[in-house]
């Protein structure tokens, strides 16, 4: 389907009410875990799309731009809290943060084995074995502090088992910049690719920033402080990736197009009826949204919309589906791997006195949240909290020491 031949709803018959926008909360024992991780999802896709135009709109002194940018967010933003809602008030922050890593391990395992572009495959893959190792550490502080089975929420679709052990996550900021795409040769799906894992990434460095404060265990305050700081990682090392010379207006063209794809997405795969009506709506006002960016890119560009953007959306819609075969070979591989300036090596070629190396032994300086959760879980129950499905760890380094190993 080509969004720019739909018609789609006007912005200006966007507006819904309040009891619209409080929608019924999924209930969380019975959601399937890929319905909460595809409102997760879109619910930073329509924060990221709320940043942009607030950013957009600081930089440009054209008075019917800004009210054009206003109109188009303010319905965003109605967009964001009728998702958000879909988040049950009895499913913890710490549930919801098992959830934000599920996304991130399967959303950028599955986006890797898509992505067309070696060297944005390598970035997707990079980050995948870190996000990865979140999700062991999360589900280790929800045992350790609420005596609970992160397998529940999961339902082993995803394995939890470490990947790049967290502490070795922490890297100088100047070794988290990556080059850059060109905008004039980049394959469509990669920049939507890079987009997505962006808004994803800066979703979960918000929610770690606000929620790290929830809890009275110092534990859980300084697991939440440590990964926020992995995510900000991310967010770094994924915006670089984007072409900066594209213009505002562009971009704006470009993040309506995205929400367009990322909603026919959603529902394409969404089994619950209620929500895949929300996601059918949501479609429908994002092709509203992209015919007005195009208007404004038209009329200040002078560029057509048709030259930017691909004829058709991609054939396959972004999915949320289990991705363990993949995991486990990325584990296999690229653990060991970490980032000297734009390269990606092995942690074994780091010279002792690298700025890295100096950069961790500052942070880690008294021990890290990250390994003392797992201490503590071991010392607790006799062994890590992991769920292996698919037999023993890729990485023998990694497994379960032997005399922890009996479940
Ligand atoms: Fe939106
Ligand atoms: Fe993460
Ligand atoms: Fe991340
Ligand atoms: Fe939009």
């Amino acid at each position: 389907m080509n969004p720019l031949e739909q018609a789609g709803i006007p912005v200006e018959e966007q507006f819904r009410s309040w009891s619209d926008l409080n929608v019924t909360p999924f209930d969380k024992d019975a959601v399937h875990p890929y319905t909460r991780t595809r409102v997760i999802l879109m619910n930073g896709i329509e924060v990221e799309s709320i940043l942009f135009s607030h950013q957009f709109s600081r930089h440009t002194d054209d008075i019917d731009l800004k009210r054009a940018l206003a109109l188009s967010r303010r319905v965003e933003a109605q967009q964001q809290k009728a998702v958000n809602g879909l988040n049950p008030g009895d499913q913890t922050p710490l549930e919801t943060t098992i959830g934000y890593e599920q996304v991130a391990v399967d959303l950028t395992a599955w986006l890797a084995r898509h992505e067309p572009d070696p060297m944005l495959k390598q970035a997707l893959d990079f980050a995948l074995l870190e996000d990865f190792d979140h999700l062991y550490r999360y589900a280790n502080l929800y045992e350790l502090i609420d005596g609970k089975d992160a397998a529940a929420l999961t339902d082993h679709l995803t394995e939890i088992t470490p990947g790049r052990p967290t502490v070795l996550e922490h890297r100088h900021p100047h070794d988290e910049v990556r080059g850059h795409f060109e905008s004039h040769t980049v394959d469509p799906l990669s920049r939507m690719h890079v987009m997505t894992i962006v808004a994803a990434e800066q979703q979960t460095m918000n929610f770690y920033m606000n929620h790290g404060t929830d809890w009275i265990e110092p534990i859980a305050r300084g697991l939440y402080a440590e990964i926020a700081l992995i995510e900000e990682q991310h967010v770094t090392h994924y915006e670089s990736l984007l072409d900066p010379l594209d213009t505002w207006l562009r971009n704006w063209v470009f993040h309506e197009y995205n929400e367009v794809y990322l909603y026919w997405s959603m529902l394409q795969n969404e089994e619950d009826r209620r929500i895949a009506r929300l996601w059918e709506l949501n479609l429908d006002m994002e092709i509203g949204q992209l015919h007005a960016a195009c208007e404004m890119l038209r009329r200040y560009e002078g560029v057509e919309p048709a030259e930017l953007l691909p004829r058709e959306l991609p054939a396959t819609p972004v999915t949320f589906e289990p991705n363990k075969d993949y995991v486990r070979e990325v584990l296999a591989a690229q653990t060991s791997l970490t980032a000297d300036g734009l390269a990606y090596v092995d942690f074994l070629e780091l010279p002792a006195d690298h700025r890295s190396e100096r950069y961790r032994s500052i942070v880690n300086a008294g021990g890290a949240p990250s390994e003392l959760v797992i201490d503590e879980n071991r010392a607790r129950n006799g062994r890590d909290y992991r769920d292996e499905t698919e037999g023993d760890h890729p990485v023998k380094a990694l497994r379960q020491p032997v005399a922890a190993s009996r479940r």
